[in-house]
């Protein structure tokens, strides 16, 4: 039931029995559980409430998200919006007929890999951002598990332009993951086939679009990173996000949006499903690969981005934890979160608890890129 509890307006976000949010007050979610959820809103001890008023709000962010909202975007950005035809293995399928079997290889052991791409509305018209790098590291990633991808680059890249296309879609977010099938149960997947498939739907911003003004208030997941040793944390396997999946929704549990993890050696690694910078004296500086990151392609992005705007960047940094507490700001990189800014980290303040200055200067430059669409090299036009 959507509806007012009689003392304080809520804003209706979908019909009655259409889905599970019933409302945002202020800066909760209220869901049908009961339960208050804080994703994208601070704290649930308000400590910033005060202060968001008067946070200046980012022409570019909104501009972008309602180029984001081309397709009937939902107030829950995390919320699936549906898509009506999927790619598998060669072919296009109805939505409904997008089946694997419940003996898939990868359902059972997390053999499959992955990447998470958007497609911007830019000046140029939809543009998939970075399409070249994250097809790359699909391949890199399919590697260490004998995944033998069956399709050639040029051929994913059609399949994945014409959906775009035959979806009608301004804006999107791009899944293709290739995973083993089913042949036998045993952890060796040596006769399983492997199945190759993309889907695209309409995204908003992960963490929320007022994420991207305000910031984010995270914790320090009491979750440990694999450590390379372990499993290659620099690709992007199916099976790793089980541990993405327990930092995230130990934040969230306590009213956090995101988490930060650490890493075997009690180093900052990254986010569940973002990278993440620091700023200290007016200098860049991010966790290198061997810390057991994600080789992060908007990292990349941001690093080129700062170098280019005469910023020093030291992408092969060590953070301890103490440091992210002093920095004098914090902020995430990814598909999905884009550049994020952090304003707490267990609630400690970050800098003086908004959007930092190099922050908001990285941001603008991202979001002119992704706006205009006018860098060749860093777009594939739909
Ligand atoms: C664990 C992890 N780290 C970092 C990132 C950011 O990577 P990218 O910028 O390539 O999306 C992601 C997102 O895919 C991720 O899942």
């Amino acid at each position: 039931m959507c509806g007012a509890d009689g003392q304080i307006p809520l804003k209706r976000l979908c019909s009655p029995g259409q889905c599970s949010v019933l409302a945002v007050r202020d800066n909760a979610t209220l869901t049908r559980g009961g339960i208050v959820n804080t994703l994208n809103q601070g704290n649930q001890w308000g400590r910033y409430d005060t202060r968001r008023d008067s946070r200046r709000h980012h022409p570019r962010a909104s501009r972008l998200s309602t180029h984001r909202r081309g397709r009937a975007m939902s107030d829950r950005p995390e919320m699936f919006e549906g898509t009506d035809r999927i790619w598998m293995d060669g072919e296009f399928v109805d939505f409904e007929d997008a089946q694997t079997h419940v003996l898939t290889h990868a359902l059972h052991y997390g053999t499959g890999v992955f990447e998470g791409v958007r497609c911007y509305d830019t000046e140029q018209g939809p543009a998939v951002f970075r399409w070249e790098e994250h097809l790359d590291r699909l391949y890199k990633s399919a590697k260490p598990y004998d995944l033998d991808i069956e399709f050639s680059k040029d051929e994913l890249t059609e399949a994945t332009t014409e959906l775009i296309e035959t979806e009608g879609f301004e804006s999107c977010y791009i899944r293709p993951i290739v995973y083993y099938g089913f042949d036998s149960l045993g952890v060796s997947p040596k006769d399983c086939p492997t199945k190759t498939t993309i889907a695209a739907w309409p995204w908003g911003a992960y963490l929320g679009e007022e994420a991207l003004e305000e910031g984010v208030d995270v914790m320090v997941s009491s979750w440990r990173k694999h450590a390379s040793s372990q499993i290659p944390t620099n690709i992007k396997t199916t099976g790793l996000y089980v541990n993405s999946m327990l930092a995230g929704e130990e934040a969230r549990r306590n009213g956090y949006t995101e988490a930060i993890v650490l890493n075997k050696e009690g180093n900052v690694a990254e986010g569940p499903g973002e990278n993440i910078f620091m700023v200290r004296d007016g200098e860049i500086y991010t966790p290198g690969l061997a810390e057991s990151i994600l080789e992060g392609i908007t990292r990349n992005t941001a690093i080129t981005l700062a170098e280019e705007m005469g910023y020093t960047v030291h992408e092969e940094a060590t953070i301890s934890r103490g440091e992210l507490y002093t920095a004098d700001e914090l902020f995430f990189t990814g598909t999905a979160a884009e550049v994020t800014p952090i304003r707490s980290v267990d609630d400690n303040e970050i800098g003086e608890g908004t959007k930092g200055p190099v922050t908001d200067e990285l941001q603008s430059a991202f979001f002119d890129v992704i706006e205009s669409g006018d860098r060749e090299e860093w777009f594939h036009y739909v």
